[in-house]
């Protein structure tokens, strides 16, 4: 198959979503499929006369892997490098490319490429892409909208509040809620403007540094226990795995520096646990409309309770990434799951181009 695998972008996982991207392409080239990695805001930056034959000499729309840093990416340098002053999220010829493929995988995170825009946009232009459709990505991407529909769903999740900028309250006694507390942006990823509030008085930064970020925010319960991911593919969900961060919370230091956390799979944990985890998992997916494949995170509290975070539409694919740990402990390599990925996504259009 003809593949343009689409990453980067202007979100803050940018570098994140770049580190994916390559190594999809990778994966998928090796597979035998004809593959484009594309960096959707840089766009194709070749001859144009070259286009028409991209496919049979991908190498000239490569994008070159880049390093996560330990910081997020300065995002006013790279909209700055693409020396244009056009606000439109796709680069030059990205579409005209994406329009010639079989199927566009999406290596997308963050904002704009997992809030479902490039999904709608996709469908009205007849491209095919893999993971969830334009409403299910909206819905997880928003997580405050995830808690509602977890709830009605039976799914348990933090109690917790939402603010928004127009209706900050700095006074923390205002909330209704107990310390310690955890203050994140709704629609982020990558635990990127999280904080942990202890003390009343740490409360408005926590607020200030979450609405850096975005205009909406959500506070709720400090679960205290472990940390755990669930990924679900084809409706079924893959095993449970831990994630314990050497030092402090699950941040984006510790989710992407390696050696920084301790991933398990399949998790330490008694099976009645597990199997609920994972039933949360699928049951998640569905109440979102999730299709494809899909990544739920969970904290497991000292007491035995369950709590459900946040769903992820487009979870990182690196090959240290949660989802491939969780595949290779069901028998599942890294290329055997960018290849089911394809073909479960391929069904959305009823099958095989
Ligand atoms: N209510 C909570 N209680 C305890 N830890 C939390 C809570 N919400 C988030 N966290 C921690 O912050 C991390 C990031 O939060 P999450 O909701 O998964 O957002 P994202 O991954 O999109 O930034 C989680 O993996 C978890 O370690
Ligand atoms: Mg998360």
């Amino acid at each position: 198959m003809d593949i343009v695998v689409l990453a980067g972008g202007i979100s803050a996982e940018r570098d994140v979503s770049l580190k994916t991207g390559a190594m999809v392409a990778g994966a998928l080239r090796g597979n035998g499929h004809r593959v484009i990695l594309l960096d959707v805001f840089m766009g194709y930056r070749g001859e144009p006369e070259k286009i028409s034959e991209l496919f049979a000499d991908s190498s000239h729309a490569g994008i070159t892997e880049t390093e996560i840093s330990e910081t997020a990416p300065d995002l006013a340098a790279v909209k700055a490098a693409r020396g244009d002053t056009s606000d439109c999220f796709f680069g030059p010829e990205v579409l005209r490319i994406c329009r010639m493929a079989d199927i566009v995988f999406m290596a997308l995170h963050g904002e704009d490429g997992e809030n479902g825009k490039v999904q709608a946009a996709f469908d009205l232009l007849g491209i095919r892409y893999t993971g969830s459709g334009y409403f299910g990505s909206a819905l997880a991407m928003n997580k405050e909208v995830s808690k509602v529909f977890f709830t009605k769903n039976n799914i348990p999740v933090p109690n917790g509040i939402h603010m928004t900028k127009y209706t900050r309250e700095d006074a923390f006694e205002k909330t209704g809620l107990t310390l310690p507390c955890i203050v994140k942006p709704c629609c982020g990823g990558s635990s990127i403007g999280v904080s942990i509030v202890r003390k009343e008085a740490e409360f408005a930064q926590a607020l200030t540094e979450a609405f850096r970020w975005e205009d909406e925010i959500v506070i709720e319960d400090y679960i205290e226990g472990r940390d755990f991911s669930v990924g679900v593919l084809d409706k079924k969900a893959l095993p449970v795995i831990e994630i314990a961060p050497l030092e402090g919370f699950y941040d984006y230091k510790n989710k992407y520096k390696a050696g920084c956390a301790v991933e398990t799979c399949p998790a330490k944990l008694p099976e009645d646990i597990a199997a609920k985890m994972m039933r949360y998992a699928e049951a998640a997916a569905e109440a979102l409309c999730l299709e494809s494949y899909s990544r739920m995170d969970f904290k497991l509290a000292e007491d035995g309770s369950i709590y459900c975070l946040e769903a992820n539409t487009l979870p990182g694919m690196t090959a240290t990434s949660l989802l491939p740990q969780e595949a290779q402990a069901a028998g599942m390599n890294y290329a055997q799951l960018c290849e089911k990925i394809i073909q479960v996504s391929l069904q959305r259009y009823g099958g095989q181009k």
